[in-house]
């Protein structure tokens, strides 16, 4: 089906030569199908697990496999200069290698170093290689540079073995493409290593609180959001820590302790409270049994309560005694009165800044790829991220973090006029952070 981000949009499909070569056809005739003009290219390596003849009749032209011998004599700038965007899939470890590393002994890389497009890499080896750090630093370095990867998935790999390496799905590869070629990319790069040198702490997924051995109250989600600020903030340069009930792949490097109730999230949190930057993107329950059954309850006995108490607040506790210069995020998960509830949260557990989610509204909140955020915070800042990915949801955050740290502490000296503040003296905060709050509106747009 025809997606109108790829419509008319040229694609360089780069293969290079790992087993899962053949797969890039599928990905090939789903970039055609959705619109994009696809311009093949095989490396030596490729051809020997694939054919041409496949991605020539597949591809929108003649594979390209040669830096000497195609009839073009700058091959590698034509192609360069037509993409709209380039995709590696599968990236070897050697490609991905020899991209950071700049060497253009191929037609791919001397096209990889003569474009200007926006750059997508689908990494695909055995788990070994994936887990070297040669591996994760390359992928850092290019990830600095603007280049999107999209992160392998856990599986079956060649040889009959199991682990983490082999290429992600079709439907995230086509989507990143589509989302890559809609973006603005130069903005995206332009924001590499924003965040280094910060330690950044999300949490991700839902808690589940055990009713007996078999049972559980939970809720449903998936840590996507969690997951995608995660990245966000390695992309950026930032030390990230995760703590999730969910795990999900993420860049190398990231640390993630998966937790399964409140009190195990809030334990693991409180370990980590000195970061940076704290974003609560997970969604704790307000409520847990008040005993856990040690048996599992049968139908006979007739329960028809389950007595609850509440969980701990994680988030309100981080705020009562967050460190000087930390930047706390919460999240509201709301399905009425989205402002007003966002503002009632953001002033009851203190934080910085608050990311509400209508998650009644169709495509956001719970389980979906995509999300809508209003975004408040304690300056009296306001914005609002319409339906996009998760991704971006991220990205709009990071930069709100970021901008949030650039001011000057409530109750310190400007160094620069805000607008909205008189310039001078103590800058006023709408926040409710215990040392900070002066209880006094003021407009960032
Ligand atoms: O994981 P996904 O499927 O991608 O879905 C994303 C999401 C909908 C879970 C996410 O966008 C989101 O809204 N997360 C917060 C969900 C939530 O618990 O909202 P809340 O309004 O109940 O809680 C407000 C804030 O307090 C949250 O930051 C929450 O993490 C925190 N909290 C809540 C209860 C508690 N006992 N301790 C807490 O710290």
């Amino acid at each position: 089906m025809s997606n109108p981000a790829l419509r008319d949009s040229k694609v360089v499909l780069a293969v290079t030569g790992g087993i899962a070569a053949y797969k890039a056809v599928e990905v090939c005739r789903r970039l055609v199908d959705s619109g994009a003009h696809v311009i093949p290219l095989l490396t030596d390596g490729a051809l020997r697990f694939v054919g041409e003849a496949t991605f020539s009749a597949l591809g929108s032209e003649r594979a390209r496999v040669s830096l000497f011998e195609d009839e073009d004599p700058i091959a590698h700038v034509t192609l360069g200069r037509l993409a709209d965007l380039i995709l590696v899939c599968p990236a070897t470890a050697r490609s991905l290698g020899s991209y950071a590393a700049g060497i253009s002994d191929d037609l791919l890389g001397a096209t990889l170093l003569a474009t200007r497009a926006p750059v997508v890499v689908c990494p695909a080896m055995h788990a070994e290689m994936w887990e070297h750090p040669a591996v994760g630093d390359n992928l850092s370095l290019l990830r600095s540079r603007g280049v999107t990867v999209v992160w392998p998935e856990e599986g079956r790999l060649a040889g009959g073995d199991f682990g983490a390496g082999r290429l992600a799905g079709c439907d995230s590869i086509v989507s990143t493409v589509a989302e890559v070629i809609g973006a603005d990319k130069s903005e995206l790069r332009a924001k590499g290593g924003s965040m280094a040198g910060l330690r950044v702490l999300v949490t991700a997924g839902g808690t589940r609180e055990p009713v007996d051995p078999v049972r559980y109250l939970g809720n449903r989600s998936s840590g996507k959001q969690g997951y995608a600020i995660a990245e966000s903030a390695w992309a950026r340069g930032a030390e990230v820590s995760v703590v999730a009930t969910t795990s999900r792949p993420v860049p190398p490097g990231v640390e993630v302790e998966l937790v399964e109730t409140a009190e195990e999230m809030r334990q693991a949190v409180q370990r980590r409270r000195d970061a940076d930057v704290v974003v609560m993107a997970a969604a704790v329950a307000d409520f847990r049994p008040s005993r856990m059954s040690a048996e599992k309850i049968k139908r006979s006995g007739k329960p028809t309560t389950i007595p609850l108490e509440p969980t701990p607040d994680i988030l309100a506790e981080l705020a009562k005694t967050s460190p000087r210069g930390q930047t706390l995020v919460g999240f509201a998960a709301e399905t009425q009165d989205l402002l007003g509830n966002a503002e009632a949260k953001l002033r009851s557990k203190g934080v910085d800044l608050l990311a509400a989610n209508d998650v009644s509204a169709p495509g956001a909140g719970f389980g979906h790829d995509t999300n809508a955020v209003v975004m408040i915070d304690s300056r009296g800042g306001r914005a609002s991220v319409p339906l996009s990915s998760k991704a971006r949801v991220a990205e709009e955050i990071l930069d709100r973090v970021l901008a949030l740290r650039s001011q000057p502490e409530c109750g310190e000296e400007p160094s620069n006029t805000l607008e909205g503040s008189d310039g001078g003296g103590r800058l006023p905060c709408v926040g409710t952070r215990p040392d900070r709050d002066l209880n006094l509106l003021v407009s960032h747009p």
